[in-house]
């Protein structure tokens, strides 16, 4: 395939780029660096299936350009942190559902049809039943984001419907592993490096949250676009597990060898828009044959091991 990465210089989008280059595909990562790192990209700039456009979602003859002679879609640039959308109000509008309008634009300018987009469990707002499976109703939505990314899936399932195009549509949990840039053990790590005696934690530590490995997760992409093929492909992304945020401090602190005093903000929840629990069904990718290789506990291991020993991505993270 001759791939079109959007946001190729992520955490995700990186780690997909290596792999499909690997897989002997042809890459066109396409990325601002808003939060991308080029060193991201220091590989696959070395390979000759790869190439690296600059520039800006929003800016759609840049992006038409980008897309020519293209033949599959892998649309992962977003405003991906979830937390602040309160702060700036149209910055998921922008930067999600804008950014994939024009997205989809260019794709049928240029007669490029297939596409991958990577939606998230926000969508399900506070979910009634656990674990959630892809055909459950959608209560409300409780965050710019995933109001943002919901509109995202609408906006590709109607271009399947108008426009013959065909839609592989992953709701993640949080994603874990190597060039992880942002999240709650970005966070911890950073404070208990400036001071390894205590730790403040958002909310009351009970939240329930599941995670997966991004080369997991990059398994299961790759496995539903070989084997589903309908118009709209919906896949939930996760392990068939949940940890708390208070399993997850316990296992940070005791791989750095840490006792830090713990404090609490209180509330059930970090943020304005945080689900206090998430938990997807994932038996939909599971019947497909895909299984995730490592356990939360393991993924949240190796991405403290990552940051570890690339400190410097918090100078590019501040
Ligand atoms: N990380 C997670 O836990 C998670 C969970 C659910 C969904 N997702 C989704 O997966 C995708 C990748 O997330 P990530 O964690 O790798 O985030 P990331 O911030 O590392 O990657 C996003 C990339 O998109 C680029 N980008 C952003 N706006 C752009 C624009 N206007 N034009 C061009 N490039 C732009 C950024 O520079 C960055 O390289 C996002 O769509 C995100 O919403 C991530």
């Amino acid at each position: 395939m001759r791939c079109l990465v959007t946001g190729g210089g992520g955490f995700i989008g990186s780690n997909l780029v290596d792999r499909l280059l690997a897989l002997g595909h042809q890459v066109t990562a396409y990325d601002n660096f808003s939060t991308g790192q080029r060193k991201f990209l220091a590989e696959a700039g070395r390979l000759a299936g790869f190439r690296l456009i600059e520039g800006d979602l929003l800016d759609a003859a840049a992006l038409d350009g980008a897309m020519r002679g293209n033949d599959f879609v892998f649309h992962m640039a977003a405003n991906a942190d979830v937390r602040f959308g309160t702060e700036h109000p149209s910055r998921d509008l922008q930067q999600n559902t804008v950014a994939t309008f024009n997205v989809l634009e260019a794709m049928r300018s240029h007669g490029v049809r297939r596409i991958a987009f990577p939606s998230t469990g926000s969508v399900y707002g506070e979910a009634k039943v656990f674990p959630t499976p892809e055909d459950a109703a959608f209560p409300v939505q409780t965050s710019l984001y995933g109001a943002s990314k919901l509109a995202c899936e609408g906006l590709i399932a109607a271009y399947c419907e108008g426009f013959g195009f065909q839609s592989w549509i992953f709701r993640f949990v949080s994603i874990l592993g190597e060039r992880y840039t942002h999240g709650h053990i970005f966070d911890f790590y950073r404070r208990l490096s400036e001071d390894p005696t205590r730790l403040h934690i958002l909310g009351d530590g009970r939240q329930r949250k599941s995670y997966l490995h991004v080369q997991d997760c990059i398994d299961a992409m790759l496995l539903a676009i070989e084997k589903a093929d309908d118009k709209v492909n919906i896949f939930n992304l996760g392990v068939p597990d949940y940890v708390e945020v208070n399993d997850s401090v316990r296992w940070i602190t005791a791989h750095l060898g840490l006792d830090p005093a713990l404090s609490y903000a209180g509330g059930d929840r970090g943020w304005v828009g945080d689900n206090p629990f998430i938990f997807l069904d994932v038996s939909r990718i599971m019947a497909l044959g895909w299984q995730p290789r490592l356990t939360i506990e393991q993924g949240i291991v190796r991405t403290l091991d990552w940051l570890r020993s690339n400190a410097w991505v918090y100078g590019q993270r501040p």
